[in-house]
């Protein structure tokens, strides 16, 4: 009978069969997917598979350092980290349309990886952790958003792609990932886009905005993520949304940035609902926010279900 073990099995035993000659280089940017990619192809090829982490800045808080520790452990391989966070600034200037900026990330990524691929002799693969619903959302639904780890490479990279978890969906990813010893802060890690914090910084994304937010984040998972209701969500998140808000701080009005706070109940992310998060989580949210990150001066909750918005604001 089929299930995501056995595929997980017969598919380390045909990458084994299958793959010549020549090293694999896997990015690994902190998603699940291309971390059970990169587990799947380690079991079958051991040290010939090279695993780089290409730090874009874009991730959350913490996830810069604790994510290339934890795979290494979990690969048995050393994660190289390549620290890219000043390319990929400097590919988001000045830019503010959704698409622009996940190509300017899609783009940079690949810049950086070849770069640093055409340091390491005899590569011949490339792995990706390209899953099923990358796909359907990037062609079945009329290219709704253009996933950057989709099809993305230009032709002058002539390595073959090895994308392992294509057929699957993200419950199935996970489930190879218990299988293969994935610690549970990994697994039950929430769905992350590619472009990261990019997406989530709406308008042009600059370093302070950028760490604006990734405070913020934090502290929105924090909070919803130590409650009861987190085991029942999707994702949650705070988004900045770009609009600037007088605040009354201090007994002076002052202008600053508006947070708004994403959480979303949905099985595969192609629709989702707005989670109905307890109104004190909420203000609590709320206050940390506004008092511990004096540039916050109002929090809003996006009540929107997916469709008609999509989980994301980008
Ligand atoms: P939306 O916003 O389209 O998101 O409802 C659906 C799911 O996909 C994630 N997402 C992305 N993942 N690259 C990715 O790898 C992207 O560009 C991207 N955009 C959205 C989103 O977090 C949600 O889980």
């Amino acid at each position: 009978a089929y299930t995501p073990i056995a595929f997980a099995e017969r598919c380390v035993a045909e990458l084994a069969a299958h793959l010549g000659e020549g090293r694999a280089v896997v990015a690994l940017s902190g998603g699940l997917d291309s971390a059970v990619s990169a587990a799947l192809v380690a079991r079958a090829l051991g040290d010939r598979l090279v695993p780089l982490f290409v730090d874009h800045g874009l991730l959350r808080a913490g996830e810069a350092e604790e994510v290339p520790a934890a795979l290494t452990q979990i690969l048995g391989l050393p994660v190289r980290r390549v620290d890219a966070r000043d390319a990929f600034l400097a590919a988001l200037r000045g830019l503010v349309d959704p698409e622009a900026k996940r190509r300017a990330v899609g783009e940079t990524f690949i810049c950086v990886f070849e770069r640093e691929v055409a340091g390491i002799p005899d590569v011949a693969y490339l792995v990706q952790g390209t899953v099923y619903s990358d796909l359907i959302e990037s062609v079945g639904r009329g290219g709704v958003k253009a996933h950057h780890n989709v099809g993305g490479l230009p032709e002058r990279v002539s390595f073959t792609l090895v994308e392992p978890l294509r057929p699957l969906l993200k419950d199935e990813v996970r489930e190879i990932a218990r299988h293969l010893g994935f610690p549970a802060s990994l697994v039950e890690r929430q769905p992350f886009p590619g472009p990261g914090l990019a997406v989530r910084v709406v308008g042009e994304v600059t370093a302070e905005r950028l760490e604006l937010l990734r405070e913020a984040d934090r502290i929105v998972r924090e909070e919803i993520g130590s409650s009861d209701v987190a085991p029942t969500l999707w994702q949650y998140f705070a988004v900045l949304p770009g609009v600037r808000t007088v605040g009354a701080k201090d007994g002076r009005r002052r202008e600053g940035e508006v947070v708004a706070v994403r959480a979303v109940v949905s099985e595969e992310a192609m629709s989702a609902r707005a989670a109905e998060l307890p109104y004190e989580l909420l203000r609590k949210i709320a206050h940390r926010l506004t008092t511990e990150l004096p540039a916050v001066a109002r929090v809003v909750y996006d009540v929107t279900d997916k469709p008609p918005a999509t989980i994301e604001w980008e």
